[in-house]
């Protein structure tokens, strides 16, 4: 038996507040894998459908409203936008995947951005994989966490947009979720639910994402 109190300690929302208290400085967007910048910085990834709320997720961990363009339009993110935290680590807010009305040759070309950068980019610490909370895992979510599986590339999932849901709800989602997410060898078994509306599991999120940096 492990003596190691539950996570997160006190100590650990410390740690992920002084981080994410940090200055957080936009570096560049990629569009093509060649110009993301080379660093030693442990990196984090923010993957999931469009519209999911992975903009708002990086605004709302870093406490910053508009560092990462936000949008109600699907498709708002085409570029790899690259954030550098407190000169510690390196968030990604990456194009979304399975929107369906963009023109097909330009999802390719995400597709094929993101996928890349995934496999291939060594500093990558872990993917938080966007779920909307209302939602729950699609098609394209068990494809994206199937591609993380095959290149053992470590990911969450992280609820977005829980402030949609009663609690009952999203109890049962959570737990839907986390029985889905059990079935892939590189997911992280931890749920983590959040509105970047109400601050709701930012704590805990920045918690996780400081034990990488
Ligand atoms: P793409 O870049 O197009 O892939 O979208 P995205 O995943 O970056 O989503 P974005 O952060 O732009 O948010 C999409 C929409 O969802 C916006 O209208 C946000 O205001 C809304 N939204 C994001 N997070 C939340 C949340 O936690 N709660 C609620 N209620 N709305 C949210
Ligand atoms: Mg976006």
């Amino acid at each position: 038996m492990s003596s190691e109190p539950p996570f997160p300690t006190e100590d650990d929302l410390e740690r992920g507040r002084l981080l994410f208290a940090q200055e957080c400085e936009f570096l560049l967007g990629v569009a093509d894998l060649h110009q993301l910048p080379g660093s030693d910085l442990a990196e984090v990834a923010f993957a999931g459908r469009s519209n999911v709320g992975k903009s708002s997720l990086v605004n709302a961990l870093t406490g910053r409203k508009t560092l990462a363009r936000t949008s109600n339009t699907p498709g708002r993110t085409q570029q790899i936008n690259v954030f550098e935290l407190g000169g510690r680590l390196i968030l990604s807010d990456l194009p979304g995947y399975g929107f369906a009305e963009a023109p097909k040759p330009l999802v390719q070309k995400w597709t094929n951005l993101v996928r890349a950068y995934l496999r291939g980019r060594v500093q990558l610490r872990r993917v938080c994989v966007l779920v909307d909370a209302r939602h729950g895992i699609k098609p394209s979510d068990t494809e994206m966490m199937k591609m993380l599986d095959a290149a053992a590339v470590g990911y969450q999932v992280v609820l977005t947009k829980c402030d949609k849901l009663g609690p009952t709800a999203r109890a049962e989602r959570i737990a839907e979720v986390a029985a889905q997410a059990a079935r892939h060898v590189a997911a992280h078994p931890e749920i983590v639910p959040t509105s970047s509306v109400t601050g709701d599991g930012i704590p805990l999120l920045r918690a996780h994402l400081a034990a990488l940096a």
